[in-house]
């Protein structure tokens, strides 16, 4: 599903060069869900932004679904995020002048998820516990809250992958779980591979399987 061989991503700085994911390596298979741990700046947003499309990498290759991505075609990339993967920022990008409804349903473009008045939209912000925010603007939400929009708006259209930068860091313990179990589920009902950076052990702990970056590497 996920394929990274010899991942390497430099930045250019005032001081230099840094270098943030060095020879990276990993494969992920369909319907796994892998966490992915770290220190602060240990590279792992970069290498979810990697395999999103969203930064190219300084050299290796990245291929998502079969596909070697090639990140100078943007609109091929950005085809691949809309129809194959749902990616949870951390920093929730929610849109500030629409509510948390129309935040979610802002990318539906399925049938079966536009149906019945978005009723399978409906269901999944029951689950996490939404349902009464839905008219809300980010403004009027706790991070928490926020975090969980962010989340049912990559959940909606049957994604293939889900990319979670974080997606618990602003909640509580039992909502963590709640959103974790949730996600657990997908992976295990629909085949639905899932990254997961986290601080979060017990988060971790509900993974098939936890990778550690350390410097830009896998250990
Ligand atoms: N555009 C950029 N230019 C230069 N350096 C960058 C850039 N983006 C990120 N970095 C650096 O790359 C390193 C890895 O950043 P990244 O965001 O991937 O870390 P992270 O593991 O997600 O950290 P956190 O847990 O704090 O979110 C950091 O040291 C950061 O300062
Ligand atoms: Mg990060």
């Amino acid at each position: 599903m996920i394929e990274i061989r010899r991942v390497t991503k430099q930045y250019q700085t005032q001081s230099g060069k840094v270098t943030v994911l060095r020879n990276v390596n990993l494969s992920v298979q369909e319907g796994e869900m892998v966490a992915i741990m770290g220190r602060s700046g240990s590279g792992k947003s970069t290498l979810l932004n990697i395999i999103a499309g969203i930064t190219s990498p300084t050299s290796g290759q990245v291929s998502v679904c079969g596909k070697i991505l090639d990140y100078t075609k943007s609109g091929e990339l950005c085809r691949l995020r809309r129809n194959l993967i749902g990616y949870i920022v951390q920093s929730y990008a929610l849109i500030g002048n629409r509510t948390a409804w129309e935040n979610v349903i802002l990318p539906v473009r399925s049938r079966e998820y536009r149906a019945h008045g978005y009723q399978k939209v409906r269901e999944l912000l029951d689950e996490l516990e939404m349902t009464d925010k839905v008219r809300r603007f980010p403004n009027q939400l706790s991070n928490g809250e926020k975090q969980r929009v962010a989340i049912a708006r990559a959940l909606v259209d049957n994604k293939k992958m889900i990319l979670a930068d974080e997606p618990t860091g602003a909640m509580d313990q039992k909502s963590a779980e709640n959103t974790v179990n949730l996600l657990r589920r997908l992976a295990e009902e629909k085949g639905i591979t899932i990254l997961i950076v986290t601080h979060d052990m017990e988060v971790a702990k509900k993974c098939d399987r936890i990778v550690t970056l350390s410097y830009g590497e896998i250990v």
